[in-house]
């Protein structure tokens, strides 16, 4: 039967409160769970992960229950399950689709033997605020990578076919702006003008939808005066009406409640009036549609119809995923839990991610070939929980093996390791381990130090005003580099952290996020060069927090600064004449460029473009034009590097970004080798929404980069006719 027609006469024998409790999603310790899913008052259930009770559950809802229709089980599977995954800023750092599609895969099966069959996942709020602690769950600044790595995680959890062993239900969110939080502060207000809206903020989202991403999640924030949760222009005008979703929309944790605490509303009834008739279709945790929307109905406020088409939009999910046919869970048919070929899925992730921003005198890889010491030091060297980062419900850290335990098993009996943590954790001011943190450094020929942040400071409500290095951890690296040893430092982070007071006293950066279950092994073989490092940064990074927000795809302003004109704060002359400083958009102490830019990721291969071309001159709208170059590997190690192209639009009907990604390859060459990259991009790819707020590319000259980050300078033009 087809599936509308299944909907459709299903929706047929319901009563009013049966679509209410399919419009309803419980907490899993809910009290009187048990009763509403007999008498169908419960459409799902979150945050129930044992497999036993999961088929409980779905055994009242089908055998039970009047209309036997089974249970959505959703979880926050954000990046792994049992077996983690970096986080998903850390994913984004290897401009590989294949590996977020691999993890959200396996992610998906994991979750699935525990009876999972939708997650609240990919998050694709673009954020330019490292202060956010939600940056850690994002796929960075760019909407282009976003879209692509959105597209790929929501292949990974429901592959082809939902209703396939393994896949689940996937979750494009928060349905939007979220990532524009005020300040960096979580849940704090949004102000995005609709032009910014439609070309930065929703680009992720359409590309979930157009992916196939089953259901969507509103924002907890304030869009323009409009809560999300409450934001009919977004639920209904464009996710339904431009885009044509046919899935779900679910509510964020209480977040219907909330539009009264908003100031939207007067009360949970009017809140409940306000989701409804946004087109909210499934209320997560709060009661205010349980509560309001019968009555609400009956004064002729919301219609049967609009109820209808909120419940047919769950039910249809629900037959997608094979449900009806299968509602239990047999947890023989699935992979063990963490297996290892999963670690080692996680290990390649880890590998992929990893982000070397600094390499002086080539002090990485550290070699084995010869006797050698290793002085290993740090809070986060030896913490198989803070490697796991944020959202980890399910994660185990027993199954994590930390970068002491890796470095050491590598060494084995070729290098001495000695450790001390110098630091009892990352927020640490007590100097009490600087002594034996020296010691080791002053016994050893080089000096491993892994500092950073521990998980629990980014993810949700964790924001931070100051991103330098907490507690003393500067302070500890000032003691080592004091001694003149190599330094190499190992970043694991839930966000981009300013780095500018240190970035001079050590010799290397290797940037592993918050690596997951194997980020030890990862960055073990990246450190003593068995890998090469290939991650590329997915976010630009600050040299200091009031340049936030910084991005590579700005505008260009009416007065651009230059190298030539900058002064810095310390060279103005006393009494200097108010005009005298080149008058362009910088700031005096920090200037106007990042510590790293977005893009920028460097190998222990060095690698070199050339040759840049175009298949032709001028393309009319509705054609495609091909950009090439030479990539050459002219180092000494088979590695990977990522080849981006970078377009800018010069004169638009609105002001355009100074350069915009609309490509990217990660291509593995032998030293000596030479590769042509090539680039297709038809004029849709570089269509945007203009002042009428119409979309579509713009006759006119462009330029063009290929290169290893977005501040590429080997250039090309063209032009589209008019
Ligand atoms: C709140 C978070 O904002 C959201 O991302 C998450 O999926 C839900 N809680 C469910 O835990």
């Amino acid at each position: 039967m087809p599936l509308e027609t299944r909907v459709v006469r299903l929706l047929s024998r319901m009563t009013l409160a049966e679509k209410i409790g399919q419009m309803s999603q419980f907490n899993g310790d809910a009290g009187d769970l048990h009763q509403a899913v007999k008498d169908g008052r419960a459409g799902s259930v979150i945050n129930e992960v044992d497999v036993e009770k999961v088929n409980y559950l779905q055994h009242l809802a089908v055998e039970e229950s009047r209309l036997g229709i089974p249970l959505l089980i959703g979880r926050d599977v954000i990046h792994g399950f049992k077996t983690v995954f970096p986080i998903p800023l850390g994913q984004a750092a290897s401009w590989n689709p294949e590996v977020l599609t691999e993890g959200a895969r396996i992610s998906a099966l994991e979750a699935s033997a525990a009876g999972v069959n939708w997650t609240f996942a990919p998050m694709v709020d673009i954020t330019r605020d490292p202060r956010w602690g939600r940056i850690a769950e994002c796929l960075g600044e760019d909407p282009y990578l976003c879209s692509v790595l959105a597209t790929a995680l929501v292949d990974g959890y429901q592959g082809n076919d939902l209703s396939a062993n393994g896949s689940i239900a996937a979750c494009a969110k928060h349905f939007a702006g979220y990532g524009a939080s005020e300040s960096g502060r979580d849940y704090n207000t949004t102000n995005i003008p609709e032009i910014e809206l439609r070309n930065v903020y929703l680009p992720p989202f359409k590309a979930a939808a157009e992916a196939g991403v089953a259901t969507f999640m509103t924002s907890f924030s304030d869009l323009n005066g409009i809560p999300a949760s409450g934001n009919g222009f977004l639920l209904k005008h464009v996710l339904r009406n431009e885009w044509k979703f046919n899935g779900f929309v679910v509510s964020d944790w209480e977040s219907i409640r909330q539009l009264s605490i908003h100031g939207l509303t007067a009360d949970d009834r009017e809140s409940a009036f306000e989701a409804a008739n946004a087109g909210l279709d499934m209320e997560m945790v709060s009661t205010t549609y349980v509560q309001h929307l019968e009555s609400l109905l009956e004064e002729g406020r919301i219609s049967e119809q609009q109820i209808d088409e909120m419940v047919a939009n769950i039910l249809r999910v629900k037959f997608q995923l094979g449900l009806f046919e299968k509602p239990y869970t047999e947890v023989n048919a699935f992979p063990a839990i963490a297996n290892r070929d999963y670690l080692q899925a996680a290990r390649h992730a880890a590998l992929q991610s990893c982000v070397l921003l600094k390499n002086d005198r080539q002090v990485l890889p550290v070699s084995l070939e010869h006797p050698n010491s290793i002085a290993v030091i740090g809070p986060l060297a030896d913490e198989p929980r803070e490697q796991l980062g944020t959202w980890v419900f399910d994660g185990d850290p027993q199954c994590s093996h930390t970068c002491l335990q890796a470095i050491t098993a590598m060494a084995g009996d070729r290098a001495t390791v000695r450790y001390c943590k110098g630091l009892e954790n990352s927020r640490s001011k007590n100097h009490g381990g600087f002594a034996e943190a020296i010691e080791i450094a002053e016994q050893s020929d080089i000096v491993i130090l892994i500092a950073g942040e521990e998980a629990i400071l980014s993810g949700e409500a964790h924001c931070r005003a100051n991103i330098d290095l907490p507690g003393h951890q500067e302070q500890l690296i000032e003691a080592i580099a004091a001694i003149g040893k190599p330094i190499v430092l190992v970043v694991l982070a839930g966000r981009p952290l300013t780095l500018e007071n240190i970035v001079n006293k050590v010799d290397a950066i290797l940037y592993a996020w918050h690596p997951g279950t194997m980020g030890g092994p990862a960055i073990a073989e990246l450190l003593f060069g068995v890998e090469v490092p290939s991650g590329k940064l997915p976010v630009t990074f600050p040299r200091m927090v009031g340049q936030i927000p910084i991005y590579y795809a700005h505008k260009n302003t009416g007065k651009p600064p230059s190298a030539e004109s900058f002064v810095h704060i310390d060279d103005i002359c006393a009494n200097a004449p108010q005009t005298s400083l080149g008058m362009n958009a910088m700031h005096l102490d920090a200037g106007f460029t990042p510590l790293f830019p977005f893009g920028y990721g460097l190998s222990y291969s060095r690698f070199s473009y050339e040759n840049i071309s175009r298949s032709v001159d001028r393309i009319g709208l509705g054609e495609s034009i091909t950009i090439r170059a030479d990539l050459i590997n002219a180092g000494d190690y088979e590695a990977e590097e990522v080849a981006q192209l970078y377009v800018r639009d010069l004169v638009g009907n609105v002001t355009r970004p100074v350069r915009e990604l609309k490509g990217f390859q990660k291509i593995r060459l032998k030293p000596g080798q030479r590769k042509t990259v090539s680039f297709e991009i038809h004029t849709d790819d570089l269509a945007f929404y203009n002042r009428n707020m119409q979309f579509g590319a713009e006759p006119g000259l462009f330029h063009a980069w290929v290169g290893g980050s977005s501040e590429a300078t080997l250039r090309t033009e063209f032009t589209i006719s008019g």
